[in-house]
């Protein structure tokens, strides 16, 4: 899948908050704060140089559901269009608990809700085990049968050897295999097109 072009297209800031008028079909992503959400949609949009998604100075600050209309050319050659939808990021532990926990009916009703979701591409950072919101996170969707990638951000931060090892770790930990699983890293760029090549295939399984 090829990018061809990013708006920023609304917000959600409260549960039953509307999401941008079209129907598009939406790919959203998830993770706690500071995983490096932000840094990972902007690699990923190709926007290295002037950012869409901003990349925290204050972790946790991000308490909405933020949406970008992205245009798009599909392995087939076929142009398409979807939302990416930038979730807020949970579980930093420096914000009043009320702020911390209130992401929580934010997601699930914007994920129980929402017929157009195609995935959810859930971030763990590949030098810690998973969180608790991490796990409560991925049982919530596998209950509610939504396709889930998990992608391991930040690899550029270990070597070769630690990564292979971290993985199958993570792998063994999350119960998941190894084809539902991206290596990412914001800085280097690796895993970019695995990832774009994933999220293009949940289009073309559904698109008719
Ligand atoms: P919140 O919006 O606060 O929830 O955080 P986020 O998940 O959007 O993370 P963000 O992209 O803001 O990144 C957090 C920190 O990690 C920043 O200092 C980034 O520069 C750093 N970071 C993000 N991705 C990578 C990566 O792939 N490699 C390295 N080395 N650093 C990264
Ligand atoms: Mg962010």
């Amino acid at each position: 899948m090829l990018i061809r072009g990013v708006e920023f297209a609304g917000a959600i800031a409260r549960p039953g908050g509307e999401a941008p008028e079209g129907g598009l079909p939406q790919i959203a992503f998830a993770g706690r704060s500071n995983v490096g959400k932000s840094s990972l949609i902007n690699r990923l949009l190709g926007r290295t140089r002037r950012t869409v998604a901003r990349v925290s100075s204050t972790p946790g600050k991000t308490q909405e559901i933020n949406f970008f209309r992205i245009g798009a050319r599909l392995g087939d050659g076929r142009d398409t269009a979807f939302f990416l939808v930038d979730l807020p990021g949970y579980g930093y532990a420096k914000v009043p608990a009320a702020v911390r926990d209130s992401w929580k009916p934010l997601i699930e009703a914007y994920l129980s809700g929402t017929g157009q979701l195609r995935g959810v591409v859930q971030l763990v950072d590949i030098r810690h085990d998973p969180t608790t919101g991490d796990r409560q996170m991925l049982e919530y969707l596998a209950t509610l049968g939504v396709p889930t990638l998990v992608v391991l951000t930040k690899s550029d931060k270990l070597g070769k050897v630690a990564r292979g090892r971290r993985e199958k770790q993570l792998l063994a930990l999350l119960g998941l295999p190894r084809d539902q699983v991206i290596m990412f890293s914001a800085v280097t760029g690796a895993g970019r097109d695995e990832l774009l090549a994933s999220l293009g295939a949940l289009f073309e399984e559904t698109v008719p």
